[in-house]
C-alpha cells in the first residue's frame, strides 16, 4: 500500500442516509481548500454525476468497467467537473451488481498506482446501499470510513450491522481502515426522536465518534437539483455552514 494514498469512504447500507449528499458536498469543500480531489461514484444509481452536472453518455467508460474489463485503467475514466480541483470517476447506470465478481482488491490496486497517487491528494468514494463486492472494494481501499445516518430507530440497527462488517474488514483485510465517525444527517434539534437516537449512538460508539451533524435544509436537496454543491448554490445556508464545519473537523481527524 502506498503511504500517500488518502481515501475517505462514505458508507451506510441503508438507502437514503445522505451518502451522496455528504460525498458531493465534502468533495466540494475539500477541493475549495486546495486539495486535488477525486470523487469515485461506486453506486450505479450515478447520482454524483447528477449532483455535479457531469453528463455521462451511455457506453462511456466508468468506474464499474473495473469489474468486467481486465484492461480498465482508472485515469482513462476521470472526468473534470465544474468545480475547480474536483474530478469525478463516474458510475455506469446500466451496471448490474451481479457482475461485480469476487476480487475485493481491484480498487486497491487501481488507487495504488503512482500516477494516480501523484494526481490526487484525496479520494472520496460514494458507495451503494448494498453489501456486495462494490462496497467491499471501497472498504478494502479506504483509509477512513464515514457513516452518515438519519436519526431514526431503524438507522441505529443498520449502523450496528455496518459496524460489524467494518470490524471484519479491519481485522481480516484492511487493518489501516479507521472509522472516522458517524454523521447524523437531516437533523432537526426540535425532534425528540433525533435527540434520543443521537444519544443512543453516543452511548454505543462514544462521544468523539458521533460527529456534529448536518441539519435538515431544503437547500441541500435544491442544490442537488441545480447540479451544484451547496457551498456554490447557497453559500449562506445552514447546509453550507454545516458542511464547511464538518470538512474542518474531518481535516483535523484525518491528520491524527
Ligand atoms: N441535511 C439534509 N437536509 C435535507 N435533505 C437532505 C439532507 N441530506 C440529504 N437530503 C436529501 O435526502 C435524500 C437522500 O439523500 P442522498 O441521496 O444523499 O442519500 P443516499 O444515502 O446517497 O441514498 P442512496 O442510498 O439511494 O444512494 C436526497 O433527496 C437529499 O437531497
Ligand atoms: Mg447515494
Amino acid at each position: 500500500m502506498t503511504e500517500r494514498r488518502r481515501v475517505l469512504v462514505i458508507s451506510n447500507r441503508k438507502g437514503g442516509a445522505g451518502k451522496t449528499t455528504a460525498s458531493v458536498n465534502l468533495a466540494a469543500e475539500f477541493a475549495a481548500s486546495g486539495q486535488r480531489v477525486l470523487l469515485i461514484d461506486l453506486d450505479s444509481q450515478g447520482h454524483c454525476a447528477v449532483g455535479l452536472g457531469v453528463k455521462v453518455n451511455a457506453g462511456e467508460v466508468s468506474v464499474h468497467d473495473m469489474f468486467t474489463d481486465p484492461n480498465w485503467s482508472l485515469l482513462d475514466c476521470v472526468r473534470s467537473t465544474g468545480v475547480p480541483n474536483l474530478s469525478l470517476l463516474p458510475a455506469n447506470t446500466a451496471f448490474q451488481h451481479d457482475r461485480c465478481g469476487h476480487d475485493q482488491q481491484l480498487l486497491v490496486r487501481a488507487l495504488s498506482q503512482e500516477a494516480v497517487c501523484a494526481r490526487f491528494d484525496l479520494v472520496i468514494i460514494d458507495t451503494p446501499p448494498s453489501l456486495d463486492n462494490l462496497l467491499l472494494n471501497a472498504l478494502c481501499a479506504g483509509t477512513w470510513v464515514l457513516v452518515p445516518y438519519v436519526p431514526h430507530p431503524l438507522s441505529f440497527e443498520g449502523v450496528r450491522q455496518l459496524v460489524r462488517v467494518l470490524f471484519k474488514i479491519i481485522s481480516e483485510q484492511n487493518p489501516a481502515l479507521k472509522i472516522l465517525g458517524f454523521l447524523p444527517m437531516m437533523v432537526a434539534g426540535n425532534v425528540r426522536q433525533h435527540r434520543d437516537i443521537n444519544a443512543q449512538m453516543t452511548r454505543q460508539f462514544g462521544t468523539l465518534r458521533v460527529l456534529g451533524g448536518i441539519r435538515s435544509d431544503i437547500k441541500l436537496a435544491e442544490a442537488f437539483g441545480q447540479a451544484k454543491a451547496v457551498r456554490d448554490y447557497a453559500p449562506k445556508s445552514r447546509g453550507a455552514e454545516d458542511f464547511a464545519a464538518l470538512a474542518a473537523l474531518l481535516t483535523t481527524l484525518m491528520e491524527k
